[in-house]
């Protein structure tokens, strides 16, 4: 099936669904990446943090060397983790992902948090996590989001990444950004479902050409696993009484309308899945189209309850990012 594709302002087609990879365990990270390609995946959604590059690249290398996909025909994207934000961290440690990755460039490559960390070499601990220590201790970089644009830019003119773009940021950042960028931001990632619609920062985005991303299009489902409080007490989205409806009405998994739904309002999503039958459902959200109403149903859901911050982690007084 086809998947519709993005233009970026960079002038590259991202396609409008890919595959997400954090928390894709180790032990089968090539085996999910080679059956997603399978599956028909072109887009990989990766990252420094998520600890799994070399072997999401194994997954990849095995398709390329049997010839079910080539290299252009996939959209690879990683993210700078928060340790490496100094001008002069970039492009080492671009390079090294690449490597691990077994790639020449990444598609996208986006600053992950815009929060700038002190460095911590990779022969310490790789991926370094938040904690300067390994454990509580929270070291702040002097490095200004400026500084890292300037050297993610150098990525594009070094042709290791061919977009370049954000994640969690929030519109004030953006609008500092857009005053000082040589190459504008193609792309925002963000926290978004329908307890959390974001409808101010998508028609920001829309205004200045940046394509938005959804993360975490499943809402609580991602953050079970860590206990959280809210995500745990919330109505699961695929068991909310709204969703299901309109999914009855179109005879589609309720996970299917809440991909459709992002993808209706004009965002890429990245559902993560494990499971092959899964995986496949999450890829074919976009042969249907939901009317208006119930677009509009599903969006009056909206709490404004984020669920991917610091501080719903681990304790800490340092980092109200999205505050
Ligand atoms: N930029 C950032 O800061 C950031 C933050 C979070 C996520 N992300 C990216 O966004 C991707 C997606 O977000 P996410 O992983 O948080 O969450 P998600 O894709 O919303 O949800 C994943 C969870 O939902 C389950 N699931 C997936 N499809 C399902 C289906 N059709 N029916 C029932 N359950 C289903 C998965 O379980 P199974 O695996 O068991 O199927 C998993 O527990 C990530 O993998 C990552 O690439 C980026």
């Amino acid at each position: 099936m086809a998947i519709p594709n993005i233009k970026l302002s960079s002038g590259h087609d991202m396609p409008q669904v890919g595959f997400g990879l954090w928390k894709v365990d180790k032990a089968v990270a090539a085996d999910v990446v080679y059956n997603a390609i399978k599956a028909g995946y072109r887009l990989f959604d990766g990252a420094c943090d998520y600890g799994n590059e070399v072997e999401c690249g194994q997954g990849v290398a095995r398709a390329i060397k049997e010839g079910r996909v080539k290299r252009e025909e996939l959209f690879i994207v990683s993210k700078l983790w928060n340790t490496f934000h100094d001008g002069e961290r970039v492009e080492p440690i671009v390079k090294k992902q690449l490597a691990d990755w077994g790639l020449e460039y990444f598609d996208l490559y986006l600053i992950h948090f815009p929060v700038a960390l002190e460095y911590v070499d990779p022969s310490v601990r790789y991926p370094p996590g938040w904690h300067y220590d390994g454990n509580s201790e929270i070291r702040p970089s002097k490095a200004s989001i400026q500084e890292t644009w300037t050297a993610m830019e150098g990525l594009v003119n070094a042709g290791l990444s061919k977009s370049i773009g954000v994640s969690n940021f929030q519109a004030q950042l953006i609008y500092d950004l857009l005053r000082y960028a040589k190459i504008p931001p193609a792309t925002l990632q963000i926290e978004h479902h329908p307890y959390l619609v974001q409808q101010e920062l998508l028609n920001l985005c829309k205004k200045e050409g940046i394509a938005v991303t959804a993360y975490s299009s499943f809402g609580p489902a991602s953050f079970l696993e860590f206990n959280m409080d809210h995500a745990v007490k919330l109505t699961p989205l695929m068991e909310h009484d709204t969703v299901k409806a309109v999914a009855d009405k179109y005879d589609k998994a309720p996970s299917q309308v809440l991909l459709r739904w992002a993808t209706q309002r004009g965002l890429a999503v990245i559902p993560k899945s494990s499971r092959q039958e899964t995986m496949v459902s999450n890829l074919h959200c976009t042969d249907f189209d939901l009317s208006e109403e119930d677009i509009k149903t599903i969006t009056s859901l909206n709490q404004g309850i984020r669920f991917n911050q610091p501080s719903n982690y681990f304790p800490t007084e340092m980092l109200w990012i999205f505050g």
